[in-house]
């Protein structure tokens, strides 16, 4: 076995070394506090592998991305996402006749329990769309109490299934129009965009190239590791919480402006510099000064230290739409003006900022008129199998334990108060 020397206050530990599958290396360091007395300092874990997995490979200096050993680009805008979500959760993607069947599965469990549309209209008409996902899915082991004993499968095809209507629902409240109910003849997407935008009135009938372009936005969102939302849900999980509530806690931790709200972030950016006569020159210079508070949303990464290859795809993707639909965006001349910029700019190529996926994708959304409040959410259901794949991964390691990292103390010495 491989060992690594370690030198600490003049006496030498040997700590074993693992590979990847990649050739990537790990100090195993488990045993650490046991044998040295030390622990490792890393905030924000950037440093650390918390776990083994054969989910997804990422190479952030050379800008890969493979979802189970197949490359980004293999299958974005090739399948549809039921079928790369499958390949998520289960290892392999589906034959055409298990897509099929958990296409329909899929639509089958994507009604809402009765009792829990009641719920909806507690939530204020103006309520964010995340918070609601996050408290519906929450809600869910109080109106299927039996997740203990259930098939976990049935479980995954309901959270994935009802993910999409809850997402519609919440728009369909905040516009005060009936809700529309999914249809087994419509994928995935078309079925979110249905409940969307059709009313009992008048049907809408999906656009191929939006149905497309969505496919491609939650596959390119599926997975990405062990990010903050990830690692959120293997946290909850590993205290054996159920699935519903450590899918709730990732779709919390995505919220957050850092992470998946960076979609929204993006789009409020573009509009603000539009509004300020698109000086875009004015927030580069802004994004440089560390004391100005603002960053360059859609910008940067703590992998990617090269070209984010999902934020690739997806501006080949906006400029073909764009093209078909002949639609002229304003804000995508001002993102591109953006890009061109900094990627040209001494700050940003020092310290290797390059766009990331949230960059084009609000403009995508945009295009297919769905409202900004929206993105983060669509973000949280591409998301989901991922999170599943993770939570399953998590809790069918042998090696998993609870999560519980350790800190150093920094605080006042032992003090007695006076009395
Ligand atoms: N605009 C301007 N400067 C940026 C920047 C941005 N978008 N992103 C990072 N930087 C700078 C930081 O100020 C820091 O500078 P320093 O070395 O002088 O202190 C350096 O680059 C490293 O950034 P840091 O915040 O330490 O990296 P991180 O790995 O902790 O954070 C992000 C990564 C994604 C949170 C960060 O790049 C960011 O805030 N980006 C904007 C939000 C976003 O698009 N999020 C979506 C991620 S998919």
């Amino acid at each position: 076995m491989e060992t690594c020397k370690l030198t600490l206050r003049g006496q030498e530990y040997e700590l074993p070394v693992i590979e990847g599958t990649e050739g990537e290396i790990g100090i195993d360091i488990r045993k650490l506090k046991e044998t040295t007395g030390a622990l490792t300092y890393d905030p924000g874990y950037g440093n650390t592998a918390s776990c083994r997995s054969s989910i997804t490979y990422i190479d952030g200096e050379k800008g890969i991305l493979r979802y189970r050993g197949y490359p980004i680009e293999s299958l974005a805008g090739k399948f549809p996402f039921s079928q790369v979500a499958y390949l998520l959760i289960y290892g392999e993607l589906p034959t055409p006749e298990q897509a099929r069947e958990w296409r329909r599965e899929l639509t089958l469990n994507s009604f809402i329990h009765q009792s829990m549309v009641n719920i909806f209209d507690n939530f204020p008409p103006n309520a964010h769309p995340m918070s609601i996902l996050s408290s519906m899915i929450a809600a869910m082991p109080s109106f299927y109490p039996n997740y203990e004993k259930e098939d976990i499968n049935t479980i995954i095809a309901r959270i994935v299934g009802q993910a999409k209507t809850i997402a519609a629902y919440s728009y369909k409240k905040s516009i005060g129009e009936p809700y529309i109910y999914p249809r087994t003849d419509h994928s995935y997407s078309a079925n979110f965009l249905r409940m969307m935008f059709a009313s009992p009135a008048e049907e809408y009938f999906v656009p191929k190239v939006f149905e497309k372009a969505l496919d491609l936005l939650l596959i390119l969102h599926v997975d990405h590791e062990q990010n903050c939302s990830t690692s959120t849900v293997r946290m909850v999980g590993s205290s054996m919480a159920n699935l519903y509530v450590s899918i709730s806690a990732g779709i919390s931790a995505l919220w957050g402006r850092l992470h998946g709200g960076a979609n929204e972030a993006v789009l409020n950016m573009l509009q603000m510099i539009y509004a300020d006569g698109r000086n875009y020159k004015k927030y580069i210079e802004l994004a440089k000064k560390k004391d100005s508070g603002f960053r360059l949303m859609g910008f940067g990464h703590r992998v990617y230290k090269n070209y984010d290859p999902r934020a690739k795809l997806l501006k080949e993707a906006v400029d073909n739409i764009f093209n078909e639909i002949g639609i002229n965006d304003p804000l995508l001349e001002i993102a591109k003006d953006l890009e061109e910029t900094a990627l040209r700019d001494d700050y940003f190529i020092e310290k290797k900022l390059y766009p990331n996926i949230d960059f084009y994708s609000g403009i995508l959304y945009r295009a297919m008129n769905i409202p900004t409040q929206m993105f983060t959410v669509l973000f949280s259901i591409g998301r989901i199998p991922g999170w599943i794949a993770h939570w399953l991964e998590m809790r069918n390691d042998p090696e998993t334990r609870i999560h519980r990292p350790r800190q150093i103390y920094v605080g006042p010495k032992e003090r007695l108060p006076h009395i």
